[in-house]
């Protein structure tokens, strides 16, 4: 098990998506081991920070001087020790099994010893910087700017939330079944769900793993974070045609079907847009569907309502991908910034109105981006009103520590 999941964090540092490595690696694994390898795997990259903190506090070595595979080894343990009620001699027999060459095993175990042996004295709230970018595991940049936004306490709070193992929401296709009979046929496969307060149509699961449930295959639902439900209402308040001209895997676009928009989706890339028109095919929807780069779209028509859930940092579902926060620095933040205005002003020409969707929070993704577009005040439709929403020029932002979401950004821009 461990070794697979030494395997899985050295393919995730050389550039792979944490998801899709372990999608791949746990197919080879036996089911009862997955959730231990998944926890040990994402754990690790959330907490890196604080596991390199323990780990310089008792080497003689330089934290680039231990070889990758020492390294992750390491952390492993440690987390292991710190957050997985391991026992304690199990993780250091496991940990130090896993690297070769006695040198670098007694170099592990002394490491390890000593984490049993001496508390680590991790930075205290007195230094709010020095805790929230090692106690609480968050890269340095994004730690002073939640700090220039927000008070430690809620600082705190929201590293915390990204640390966390988020929740699965499910949205219910209200084209094949109704909220009510989706809940009960769920209950008989084992899986339990709750409705969301204010979002009609919306699931939130507290027992068991829906990817596996035949309502998943027949199309009863679609697995989506409720931030990304919240945009789909929002469009819905805007005309009844949309082109979601950045669409897949299909997520909002399928969501305006079910509301009955006449959807027009498109993608750069067509492997990506093959997995949308797989899910609109399970969903039991008919969408018009094709390859455009929305940088240099073969566009004919207008459209009332153009949707843009631009590519970006990801960096408000980092609970998720928690690889993005280590790889993302403030130099690619401007890169997209670039990149989202370009998106915007080609399709402008195509739509009466653009609402932009991100899955980030960052000042250079929104309020920079937006600022050279004409902004209008979003329309919320029926309960959404009441959910607690943070808004800032017009921009509206969620409050992830408040209704357990993504991190997402939303603006309506007209001509
Ligand atoms: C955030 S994802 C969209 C998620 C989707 N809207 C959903 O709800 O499931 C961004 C998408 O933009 C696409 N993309 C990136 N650059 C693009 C471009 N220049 N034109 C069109 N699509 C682009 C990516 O391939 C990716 O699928």
């Amino acid at each position: 098990m461990r070794r697979v999941a030494l395997k899985a964090l050295m393919e995730i540092e050389r550039g792979g998506n944490s998801s899709a490595v372990l999608e791949r690696l746990l197919r080879k694994v036996k089911k009862r081991n997955t959730p231990f390898i998944t926890e040990l795997v994402m754990g690790v990259l959330r907490w890196r920070n604080r596991l390199d903190y323990a780990i310089s506090y008792f080497s003689n070595k330089r934290l680039n001087r231990i070889e990758p595979e020492v390294l992750n080894a390491l952390r492993m343990g440690i987390y292991e020790i710190e957050k997985m009620n391991t026992p304690e001699y199990a993780a250091v027999k496991e940990t130090v099994n896993l690297v070769r060459g006695s040198w670098r095993r007694s170099f592990v175990n002394g490491i390890l010893r000593n984490f049993i042996r001496e508390q680590v004295r991790y930075p205290t709230k007195d230094e709010p910087l020095m805790f929230l970018t090692y106690t609480l595991s968050t890269p340095e940049w994004k730690a002073l700017r939640w700090l220039e936004d927000f008070v430690i306490e809620k600082s705190e709070k929201l590293a915390l939330y990204y640390n966390s193992t988020p929740a699965i929401y499910l949205r219910v296709n209200r084209k094949k079944t109704s909220t009510e009979s989706l809940i009960r046929l769920l209950k008989r496969e084992g899986i339990v769900v709750d409705k969301c307060k204010n979002l009609p149509f919306c699931l939130r699961v507290l027992k068991g793993n829906p990817r596996f449930t035949s309502a998943l295959k027949n199309g009863l639902f679609y697995v989506q974070d409720i931030a990304s439900q919240i945009a789909g209402f929002i469009a819905s308040e805007i005309g009844n045609t949309v082109w979601d001209c950045c669409a897949a895997p299909g997520g909002k676009s399928s969501h305006l079907a079910e509301i009955g928009f006449k959807v027009f989706s498109s993608d750069i890339s067509l492997p990506r847009l093959r997995l949308a028109i797989s899910n609109f095919r399970r969903l039991g929807l008919e969408i018009h569907s094709f390859v455009a780069d929305a940088l240099r779209p073969s566009v004919r028509r207008k459209f009332p309502l153009v949707l843009v859930d631009s590519p970006c940092s990801s960096m408000g579902i980092i609970h998720r991908a928690p690889e993005v926060k280590w790889r993302i620095v403030p130099e690619k933040l401007k890169e997209l910034s670039v990149l989202q205005k370009r998106i915007l002003k080609s399709v402008l020409r195509y739509g009466e109105k653009v609402l932009y969707v991100v899955c980030t929070q960052e000042p250079e993704e929104t309020v920079n981006v937006l600022s050279d577009f004409n902004i209008e005040e979003l329309p919320l439709p029926g309960d959404i009103k009441k959910i607690p929403f943070l808004e800032k020029e017009k921009i509206l932002y969620t409050d992830p520590t408040e209704i357990y979401s993504d991190g997402m950004s939303y603006a309506l821009i007209t001509k």
